[in-house]
């Protein structure tokens, strides 16, 4: 196949707030994608940018006190750890500040002038005559003209739900400062959207097979003159308002004293001018490679935000002369743990970077994103439980221990013949190559999870193990060769989802850097493989819980900064309790005859316990981070004698042995087990 030029975007985010993880989704999404054609051989140039402009992000730049620039500029340098953390693979990051969107948008303004789909207005709105500014819809507060709530925005209630014009409200005031705004009247300009050759071009734009069927659907209806359901009337497409009054943080429209362009006008710009600061630093020619009919043009966007994309966007790169995009992909929204569809700004419980110091492995999320993901603009949740399901079970308990399991068998670390058929593997690369070009990642993870289901069957009945204990030690690394060569295949299946995992696994492998066009080639008879070290760990049901945890509120932090002599090894004292209390607590001497760790769990250590009863007890305690085995067999500890026994997943806990730690665990690790002082034997009582 010949070599794509592909160009490749997501959304650009507002720079008024650090990303959530519905970003983060975005950028996953899109990058699995890019990461994929990028080894099938394409060009692919893949940018992003922050949308910088804009009324909220002008007033919350004031309210902190800074200028925008500086504001958005904050904000920008706190990218990186994001982007790097979850393996982002942007070419370039850029703003819609930036001198590069400054002139693209005031050319393409230019050319939609010249092509006569400008036109002006003059509109009434609110102003502020306090600040001196015209009022945004989200600034003016008012009563609901429906059913009277007090304190609702201007463009809709969030009580009933009406819909209306900020003029409609009840006694409206400004957000901003509190007056009573005036009417007053200013001069708009406007795209003429609702030109014919506006409308016919985006009716068969819109239809051509570039959006998803249910978005092509959606937008359908945008150009209907038609009576809705609720008694309102819908205009089919109506001219798009893109100036703003000064003061404004955007984009001065040329020849027009104290105008501005919308927001939204230049955002989309930003996809070119990020583009083509890319390419001007690399010395290439960005006219001649948008010119290129060969250029392929791909936008990854949320279902919040398809209007613009797939109405103002188009019309105005087709009436401006340019390229107009190939596909626009449309994904749902992502909630966290069933939780309702997060706020734009705030996100919700899942934090991205609390993820990331908590030492959870980015590839978890890509694959669990991944294994969630389809071509349909469905919103999907992040189910914790899920999560550690899909993680530990499929890709950890089917994938990974693929390796771990093979290699053991291999004399010298070399692969033997291997019947491995190469129809198998070129059939799995082949299926999983068409689920990603058109974005059906769950179900190339599905695909991928059963032949790696098929590999460990085959390994089990096979059972190479038995094999060298029948002295047949040469089937046994002619089966371990085929399960690697069927890992090596499915390791570059799932390259795209986990490049770190697949760079360990090309090092073990001792192979190319694997591709599309080597996925499926064996690695060969005698080829050496290196020492396997193992390639990722299980997800911790702790680092989950710490994740969901909610941070300390403010002041409660505050208030344990300041009487930390309050909080005596990091917790507060419990409530006061009698003599009698106590008492109700059997306190023995327990001897540790035995200890050792438990398969399965990294926390835990099974401890044998002489308690003096003529019997032994078995106590599971989460020391294993502390202690190894043989340190703490031959001691004497203290252990509650009478709790009620407890059935854990490893067996039944018969008691609890005492041990310290500090109350802030991440701050001060480190579990102590008490001691019994010299002469105490098994069974004594403490009190
Ligand atoms: N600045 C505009 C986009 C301009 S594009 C020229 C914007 N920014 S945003 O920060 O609000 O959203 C950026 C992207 O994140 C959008 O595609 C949006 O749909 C996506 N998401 C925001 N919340 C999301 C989820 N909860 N889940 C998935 N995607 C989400 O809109
Ligand atoms: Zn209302």
């Amino acid at each position: 196949m010949s070599q794509r030029r592909l160009f490749v975007t997501t959304a650009l985010p507002y720079a008024n707030g650090n990303f959530h993880i519905g970003h983060i989704m975005e950028y996953i999404q899109a990058d699995i994608w890019v990461r994929f054609q990028r080894m099938q051989g394409h060009a692919v140039n893949f940018v992003g940018a922050d949308d910088a402009h804009g009324a909220p992000i002008m007033i919350a730049a004031e309210k902190a006190g800074k200028t925008p620039q500086q504001f958005v500029a904050d904000i920008a340098a706190g990218r990186k750890p994001y982007l790097d953390g979850f393996h982002i693979s942007f070419d370039n990051w850029h703003s819609t500040d930036a001198p590069e969107n400054h002139q693209l948008a005031q050319q393409i303004y230019r050319d939609l002038k010249k092509a006569g789909l400008i036109s002006t207005k003059t509109i009434e709105q609110f102003f502020d005559i306090e600040k001196n500014m015209f009022l945004p819809d989200r600034f003016i507060k008012g009563q609901c003209p429906k059913c009277g709530a007090k304190d609702q925005y201007g463009d809709n209630c969030e009580v009933c739900g009406a819909v209306y014009a900020p003029t409609d409200l009840i006694n409206p005031f400004s957000a901003l400062s509190g007056v009573t705004p005036v009417l007053k009247s200013s001069e708009h300009f406007f795209f003429k959207l609702s030109d014919p050759r506006c409308v016919d071009f985006l009716e068969t734009w819109t239809q051509d097979g570039r959006l998803q069927p249910e978005v092509a659907n959606k937008v359908k209806e945008w150009f209907s003159v038609r009576e809705n359901a609720d008694g309102t009337k819908s205009e089919g497409l109506g001219d798009w308002d893109i100036s703003r009054d000064a003061p404004y943080f955007g984009i001065e429209i040329p020849d027009a004293p104290g105008k501005y362009f919308y927001v939204w006008l230049d955002a989309p710009v930003g996809y070119l001018a990020s583009l083509k600061n890319l390419l001007d630093k690399r010395g290439e020619d960005y006219e001649a490679y948008m010119a290129d009919p060969r250029l392929e043009q791909y936008h990854f966007i949320g279902k919040d935000i398809v209007t613009f994309h797939t109405l103002f966007w188009p019309a105005m790169l087709k009436f401006s002369g340019r390229k107009t995009p190939d596909k626009v992909f449309v994904h749902g929204f992502l909630t966290v743990n069933n939780g309702e569809k997060m706020s734009k700004s705030r996100g919700t419980g899942l934090d991205p970077l609390k993820y990331l110091s908590l030492g959870m492995n980015p590839e978890w999320l890509r694959y669990y994103l991944a294994a969630k993901l389809n071509a349909k603009n469905e919103d999907i949740d992040f189910n914790a439980d899920d999560f550690m399901a899909r993680v530990n079970s499929d890709l950890i308990g089917k994938f990974v221990n693929i390796a771990s399991r093979a290699v053991k068998f291999l004399p010298d670390g070399r692969l033997t013949v291997s019947r491995m058929e190469k129809v198998a593997s070129t059939q799995i690369v082949e299926v999983v190559r068409g689920l990603y070009e058109t974005r059906e990642f769950g179900k190339a993870m599905r695909e991928i999870m059963g032949v790696a289901d098929a590999i460990n069957s085959r390994f089990d009945v096979n059972a190479p193990w038995k094999l060298v204990k029948e002295g047949k030690a040469a089937e046994a690394a002619q089966v371990s060769s085929e399960c690697l060569e069927m890992f090596k295949v499915l390791t570059a299946c799932l390259k795209p989802v986990l490049p770190a995992l697949a760079l360990q696994a090309e090092s073990f492998l001792q192979c190319e850097p694997l591709t599309w066009a080597n996925a499926a080639l064996p690695l060969g008879e005698d080829h050496q493989v290196g020492d396997y070290k193992h390639l990722m760990q299980r997800v911790d049901i702790k680092q989950l819980d710490a994740l969901f945890e909610p941070p300390a509120p403010v002041e409660q932090a505050q208030a344990a900064t300041d009487s930390i002599a309050s909080m005596p090894g990091g917790e507060e004292l419990a409530p006061t309790i009698s003599i009698d209390d106590f008492a109700r607590i059997d306190l023995r001497i327990a001897l540790i005859v035995n200890c050792e760790a438990v398969e399965g769990s990294t926390k835990l250590l099974r401890l044998t316990l002489d308690v003096g009863e003529g019997t032994l007890r078995n106590v599971f305690s989460g020391i294993a981070s502390s202690y190894k085995p043989e340190d703490l067999i031959g001691k004497h500890t203290v252990m509650v004698a009478n709790l009620a026994p407890r059935k854990m997943k490893f067996g039944i806990s018969e008691g609890m042995v005492l041990a310290a730690s500090h109350g802030d665990e991440k701050a001060q690790p480190g579990i102590y087990v008490l001691e019994s002082g010299a002469g105490a034997t098994p069974g004594m009582r403490v009190r």
